[in-house]
């Protein structure tokens, strides 16, 4: 008699990222037709608490790689807490041998709750931010970088044109990863991260001296969590139930309505937002993802459960669930991009 197929349930949870699809694929690519039965979880946690899910074919998923998104659909809710024990039932009641969860830290932190039972669990570390401890870089964030630079190199365009500067606002919550990546690759004029606290007298200075040696438009990227020396960031709402419930906005708003006038130099700010999410993968993100997938799916078959799908010294590896359960991993001061950014003489 043929062994019975192992359930193994996949879910995504936290902000979508891009390459969440490829995850996906690659893991029913290759683990189905091997004695596996692979099935989604929708919604991320919600999915388990009301028993949502949905049969992962291998045809139905190829293709899938190269859309933002995700297939399963996902929630920033953790929802786990003071739930525990339903989590547990709900969870025994899927039948699942396992589950993949692909998610950031609101994800893990919700996951961490019934790490004390025997869930076996494969944790993929995903977010546009950049920002997990464990893994080098997390997928997603080259996307968001190149929604970043596109944006910048186009908005040159108009600047010049007007003669103005154009603050582009940025994700990234705490960590100024996709600003100063973003930043860099479009060799903005100024890149403004939470981790630096700019000086506003220093900056006014800078523009000015810009100004005055002819340049037409200043394109300044700034992320939506940084702020000048002794400010704090601006929160711009609070989503509850949220593991993390801040939301962050107004920044670029303000500071260009500050900069016009203390600079006499026009100018307008554009916020990128959601559209750093929404971009199809970029071929990095679709190479880290597919290989990440791949891993996870080797995880799953040798057994080796609690484990985190990591990337580390430019491959693709696994280590303990725990190593990407750290607070976020913010811009070091004196990282190698800020360097280079200083070396470019970018305002930073
Ligand atoms: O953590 C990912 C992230 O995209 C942050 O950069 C951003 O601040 C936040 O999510 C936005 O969340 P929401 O989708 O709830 O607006």
């Amino acid at each position: 008699m043929a062994a019975k197929a192992k359930r193994i349930g996949i879910l995504t949870g936290g902000g979508d990222a891009p390459g969440l699809n490829s995850v996906i694929e690659s893991v029913v690519r290759s683990l189905s037709g091997k004695g596996y039965e692979l099935v989604g979880i929708r919604d991320g946690f919600e999915g388990i608490f009301n028993g949502r899910t949905v049969d992962l074919e291998r045809e139905a998923l190829m293709g899938v790689h190269s859309l933002a998104g995700t297939y399963l659909g996902t929630s920033n809710k953790s929802g786990t807490a003071g739930r525990e024990e339903e989590f547990r039932q709900k969870y025994y009641a899927l039948k699942l041998d396992g589950l993949i969860a692909a998610g950031g830290d609101g994800t893990f932190a919700g996951i961490q709750i019934v790490l004390s039972s025997d869930i076996p669990l494969i944790g993929v570390p995903k977010t546009i931010d950049n920002d997990l401890e464990g893994t080098d870089i997390t997928f997603g964030y080259d996307t968001a970088c190149a929604v970043v630079s596109e944006a910048v190199d186009a908005l040159r365009a108009t600047a010049d044109a007007h003669r103005r500067i154009i603050i582009v606002e940025t994700m990234g919550r705490t960590a100024g990863w996709i600003a100063l990546g973003g930043g860099l690759a479009s060799y903005a004029d100024a890149i403004l991260l939470p981790e630096r606290p700019f000086s506003r007298s220093e900056l006014v200075t800078y523009v000015k001296r810009l100004k005055n040696s002819g340049r037409r438009g200043l394109m300044i990227v700034a992320s939506e969590g940084a702020a000048a020396k002794g400010e704090e960031a601006s929160i711009a709402f609070k989503v509850e139930g949220s593991p993390q419930a801040e939301r962050f906005g107004g920044f670029a708003e303000r500071l260009a309505r500050w900069i016009e006038g203390e600079a006499d130099w026009e100018a307008r700010h554009v916020v990128l937002g959601h559209l750093q999410r929404s971009r199809h993968p970029t071929t990095t993100d679709r190479f880290l993802t597919l290989a990440m997938g791949l891993e996870a799916a080797r995880l799953v078959a040798a057994g080796d459960w609690h484990k985190a799908v990591v990337y580390r010294n430019g491959t693709v590896t696994n280590a303990p669930l725990s190593d990407i359960m750290k607070p976020a991993r913010l811009v070091a001061p004196e990282h190698r991009w800020v360097r280079f950014a200083q070396e470019l003489g970018i305002f930073i």
